[in-house]
């Protein structure tokens, strides 16, 4: 028998299954029944701005070879990603600390195997977003689960931190959060940052869903630690997730072990898509249309899931996720949003992704859909029970 290694138990991420399911569902729908009602994706349903798409067209025009760029990004676009810190957050990045990747998830790994060894433990908060774990374990490194709750609107919180004896080599943080859809405050994001500087603990934090943040203003990690790694993409805010593009910012003993990991991993991330990304910047204009239709989708679901008996949910604070605790409902919430698919056509993804010991009385909402359809959302089940 062939040696088959362990990296390929990795588990499934289950919302993919869930993704199957809507199709099957919607396929097997009769001529007048009404359509699926996709709540369970974390993509945007617009495409990337016009813009984006303009500059791609024009590249692909150009007779210009599309080759591989070098290992961080075109130039051009770490320029312009540097801009975006001054504009967004008032700071001054050198451009070489800027890494280019193939989205969010090709940043992980260079990430991680950067800054942590094999059996190195690294902490994080449940609910998580799936993969950070399901990687780290592939990379036979040590997820260290804290679980949150309400109390701390499912964040870490620097009293969690210090109860680890001993302390993790690294931490992950997300803010605004998937699934919970909640941030950590710039205060609070400065007291973990300082706690890890502190302690030698290497903060990782995912910045993909800034630009959705609906109420409060939102702090880098990278204002408040020169050592954190910044994980962003264009991915969210930005609309373009198909494109597979995202960034690192780095810390500056980072800079050169990344670029030597990602020249052997990844070669470079696609070239149209960088020259996408970089016109994406001139977009905002447009991008700020599709975050104020998720506010108002957020507005409209945060009183109309109530209404429908979803009482307890997160607080709606950024990217476009309402996490509900539906254990006055059901134990399980894998038969609970099957039975919802199978009756009410949404789909939404049930928690046992997110949280290995207490999804199972979570599920995640997911608003990025159209308007029209998260109204629908809410009067379709206002009458399920
Ligand atoms: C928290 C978080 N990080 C990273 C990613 C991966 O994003 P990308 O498309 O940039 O790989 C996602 C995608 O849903 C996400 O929710």
């Amino acid at each position: 028998m062939l040696k088959v290694g362990r990296g390929a138990n990795a588990p499934p991420f289950i919302v993919m299954d869930v993704i199957a399911a809507a199709n099957a569902r919607q396929s097997a729908l009769a001529p007048g029944d009404p359509a699926v009602i996709r709540m369970e994706v974390g993509q945007p349903g617009t495409g990337a701005p016009a813009g984006a798409v303009a500059a791609a067209q024009a590249a692909l025009r150009s007779g210009d070879p599309l080759g591989y760029t070098e290992a961080f990004g075109r130039r051009s676009l770490r320029e312009r990603i540097v801009s975006h810190y001054r504009a967004w957050y008032g700071l001054a990045i050198p451009t070489e600390r800027i890494a280019v990747t193939v989205g969010a998830s090709g940043a992980f790994p260079l990430a991680f195997l950067a800054a942590f060894d094999p059996g190195d433990r690294v902490a994080l908060t449940s609910p998580f977003y799936p993969p950070y774990v399901n990687i780290l374990t592939a990379l036979r490194m040590r997820p260290v689960i804290l679980e949150a709750g309400p109390e701390t609107r499912f964040q870490p919180s620097v009293a969690m931190l210090e109860a680890l004896d001993p302390p993790p080599d690294g931490l992950i943080v997300a803010s605004p959060s998937n699934p919970a859809g909640t941030m950590l405050h710039p205060d609070e994001l400065a007291a973990i940052a300082t706690w890890c500087d502190r302690t030698g603990v290497r903060l990782i934090s995912d910045e993909i869903y800034h630009g959705l943040n609906y109420d409060s203003p939102i702090a880098s990690a990278c204002s408040v630690s020169g050592s954190a790694v910044v994980v962003n993409s264009f991915s969210k805010y930005f609309s373009m997730t198909g494109w597979r593009v995202g960034w690192l910012v780095l810390p500056d003993d980072l800079v050169r072990p990344v670029e030597r990991l990602a020249q052997n991993l990844f070669i470079s991330a696609p070239y149209i898509s960088q020259v996408a990304a970089e016109a994406a910047f001139d977009c905002h204009a447009e991008l700020a249309l599709n975050v104020a239709r998720y506010r108002r989708s957020r507005d409209h679901l945060v009183r109309a899931l109530p209404a429908a008996g979803f009482s307890r949910l997160s607080p709606a604070e950024g990217a476009f996720y309402l996490f509900a605790d539906i254990a006055d409902r059901s134990n399980d919430s894998a038969a609970f949003c099957a039975r919802m698919l199978a009756e009410v056509s949404i789909a939404v993804t049930p928690g046992v992704d997110f949280d290995h010991a207490r999804g199972n009385r979570f599920l995640r909402f997911s608003y990025c859909g159209s308007e029209a359809d998260m109204r629908e959302a809410g009067e379709r089940l206002a009458g399920w029970r």
